[in-house]
């Protein structure tokens, strides 16, 4: 099986790109290591957990809580789990980020690997070792940051994801092609979700390419000081407006995408923010919403990336070159 190893900081990763779950066993001590998924991943996709431990939790962003992690640690002793193994977070981003973060504590620390298997969690959630939970309203508000030891892709496992977590993926994907990748803004222009949808190889070289871009911004910054805020690409307005309008993750993202595109027109004369509104749309995702103004600069003002202020946004100089600007709060509020 072939094997890519990448450094990070204090650790490395080996990914397993072409990997196929049946390859695991290879990668893993089957006896010493337990599975981690969802009710739904596991009801879909049963026979492919056939021997190992598996621990299967409720699915859904309101499980990624400290109750849960509870019941996962009393389930590892009751295992007998002790340093020797392996925990294994075959799901989405809930349960990678709740598997890495159970595996971070539990015995101050032990091995453990993803199998992703949502478009946004093999291009985005399972790379870069941030792992945590939510607390109360607040999301990701504890957690560790710990590279896993392996990531391992089987594709097979989206033939079941529902359209809308399609979406949801690709979000994250034309904020990357927007920050660091112009060559992959085309191609996205090129086709649409329908396309992708169909060609299996195709969209396993989109995934491949996604979850390289992600790694190198990881690895130039792992701990967030710099570059790795790119990523923020769209979160900012796309947070401020997802828990009140009930957008998906991926709309919300969308939103924001869409408003830092027309933001940076205004600060930094890019030119294509009509492009970025297309190829959103492509992808059944909006440009744009309406909010409530006063609300949602409300929110806007306690974002953790706010300083005194002003808020650090990322614009784009051009298609492929987002950066990090200071923006005061009085402009902000003008711009919504
Ligand atoms: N750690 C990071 O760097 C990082 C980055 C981005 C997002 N995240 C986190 O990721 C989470 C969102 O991830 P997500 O969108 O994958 O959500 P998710 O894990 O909730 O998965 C979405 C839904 O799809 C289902 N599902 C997963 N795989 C499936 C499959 N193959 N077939 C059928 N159904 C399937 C799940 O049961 C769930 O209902 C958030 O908690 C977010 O904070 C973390
Ligand atoms: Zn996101």
């Amino acid at each position: 099986m072939q094997k890519k190893t990448f450094r990070f900081g204090s650790s490395s990763t080996d990914y397993y790109f072409a990997g196929g779950i049946s390859h695991l066993k290879e990668i893993v001590d089957q006896k010493n290591a337990v599975i981690i998924t969802d009710e739904n991943v596991f009801a879909a996709h049963e026979k492919r957990f056939k021997n190992w431990n598996t621990i299967v939790l409720k699915a859904g962003e309101q499980y990624k809580i400290q109750s849960t992690v509870d019941v996962v640690i009393e389930q590892l002793i009751e295992l007998g789990v002790d340093r020797k193994w392996t925990l294994i977070g075959i799901g989405g981003g809930v349960i990678t980020d709740l598997t890495g973060y159970i595996a971070s504590v539990f015995l101050r620390g032990i091995r453990f690997g993803f199998v992703p298997t949502t478009l946004l969690a093999l291009v985005d959630a399972s790379i870069g070792g941030k792992n945590g939970i939510d607390v109360g309203v607040y999301k990701n508000m504890v957690g560790t940051i710990r590279q896993p030891s392996f990531i391992l892709h089987d594709l097979i496992f989206l033939n079941t994801l529902p359209e809308k977590e399609w979406r949801n993926g690709f979000a994250e994907i034309i904020k990357h092609a927007c920050i660091k990748d112009a060559a992959m803004f085309d191609e996205l222009e090129s086709k649409d979700l329908n396309y992708y949808h169909r060609k299996k190889k195709e969209v396993c070289a989109l995934i491949q390419r996604n979850a390289l871009i992600k790694t190198k911004v990881v690895q130039e910054d792992e701990l967030e000081s710099g570059e790795r805020r790119l990523l923020n690409f769209g979160h900012t307005l796309g947070h401020a407006v997802e828990n009140q309008y009930q957008l998906m993750h991926g709309e919300a993202v969308a939103v924001g995408i869409g408003f830092a595109a027309k933001l940076s027109e205004r600060i930094l004369k890019f030119k294509n923010a009509e492009r970025i509104d297309a190829v959103l749309s492509q992808y059944g995702l909006p440009c744009a919403a309406t909010y409530d103004k006063d609300k949602v600069f409300a929110v806007l003002k306690g974002d953790r990336k706010k300083e005194k202020d002003f808020i650090h946004f990322i614009l784009l100089e051009r298609i492929g070159k987002g950066t990090i600007r200071p923006i005061s709060l009085d402009d902000l509020y003008e711009y919504l």
